[in-house]
């Protein structure tokens, strides 16, 4: 019996190893995110911090797991210590967006969990409004892409108009009906919030939007976030 106990000790600690780091390896996602628009962006996610994306480069970002989120922001600048501003998506004046904050509104927001089991979590919000249009797909086809093209920014009530974007309503009224703060059972869409789901059918427009804006995707495939999917912005 002896030689099968050893046999079944290295197995235990096999399959101890395997449970430690499979599933460390099975959350991680690379995020190919793209900036198709004509402008220069400085693209901000977090956990990742920030980088300068010029027409048609991309920047490939590598997340272990978690949850966490990518914008665009616009019209930025920085000085040689990495402070400055940016007109939408500011986070902080930072160049490199720290913590697991959102930037200032307005900004379209890729947002994702890599840690459901197996299973990774995706969605895109306008609960910050709007500033650059985006594509959020999965590298597998059996995954949807979720599109957020719409011209929301000439189309923007002018309530909502904002420098270089759309604000979503909270921003701009800071009412209990935009903003769902104190409860989300009476939350409910608005016309502002169908506006901005008129633009972006697959996005969350307001905070509580059912969930079917909530995509899954089995863990193991990466993601593509392109900003301006159909060129100039
Ligand atoms: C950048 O700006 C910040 C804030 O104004 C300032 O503290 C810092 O010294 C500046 N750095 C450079 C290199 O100018
Ligand atoms: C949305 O509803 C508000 C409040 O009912 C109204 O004042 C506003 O004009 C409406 N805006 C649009 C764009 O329909
Ligand atoms: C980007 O494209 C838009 C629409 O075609 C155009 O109005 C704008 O001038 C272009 N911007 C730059 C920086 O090329």
């Amino acid at each position: 019996m002896k030689p099968f106990k050893n046999l079944s000790i290295s197995f235990f600690y096999f399959f101890v190893s395997t449970l430690i780091f499979i599933p460390l390896l099975a959350y991680a996602a690379r995020f190919d995110i793209k900036n198709n628009c004509n402008i220069t962006i400085w693209a901000a996610a977090v956990p990742g911090g920030g980088r300068q994306i010029n027409p048609g480069g991309t920047w490939s970002l590598e997340v272990t797991r978690g949850n966490g989120h990518i914008w665009a922001r616009t019209g930025c600048s920085f000085n040689g210590s990495g402070v400055g501003t940016c007109q939408t998506g500011d986070c902080g004046g930072l160049f490199q967006c720290q913590g697991r904050g959102y930037g200032a509104p307005p900004h379209t927001l890729a947002e994702f969990g890599l840690s459901i089991a197996d299973s990774n979590l995706y969605d895109i919000s306008l609960v910050k409004g709007f500033n650059v249009p985006m594509i959020f797909s999965s590298t597998s086809l059996k995954c949807t892409s979720i599109d957020c093209t719409g011209d929301l920014i000439r189309n923007c009530p002018t309530e909502l108009k904002a420098p270089g974007g759309c604000y979503n309503p909270c921003t701009v009224f800071k009412t209990e009906e935009y903003c769902c703060d104190a409860s989300i059972t009476n939350c409910k869409a608005t016309n502002y919030s169908m506006f901005l789901k008129g633009g972006c059918p697959g996005a969350y427009s307001f905070p509580v939007d059912g969930k079917l804006t909530q995509y899954m995707c089995p863990s193991g495939n990466n993601f593509n976030v392109v900003f301006c999917p159909l060129g100039s912005l």
